[in-house]
């Protein structure tokens, strides 16, 4: 399984990763990203059905700011 977060503190609110998978991301109330499944703790397995959108928007970030693990992320 894969397990995904955003790190805030290069995120530059750009929002590919929702345009490219609003089932996982959304923006806060600050414009930065985050994986809506466990408000991006990154300890929730993404669903299978998700994983081609997660690896699509990890991509095309331009900041890199999506991890991910095959592993629960700690902060
Ligand atoms: Fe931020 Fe990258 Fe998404 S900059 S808004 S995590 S595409």
């Amino acid at each position: 399984a894969l397990y995904a977060k955003v790190d805030v503190d290069t995120c530059i609110g750009c929002g590919n990763c929702e345009a490219i998978a609003p089932d996982i991301f959304d923006l806060d109330e600050e414009g930065l990203a985050f994986v809506k499944l466990d408000d991006n703790q990154g300890v929730t397995p993404i669903p299978e059905d998700q994983v081609e959108g997660l690896k699509e928007a990890a991509d095309e970030c331009p900041t890199s700011s999506i991890v991910l693990e095959e592993h629960p992320l700690k902060d």
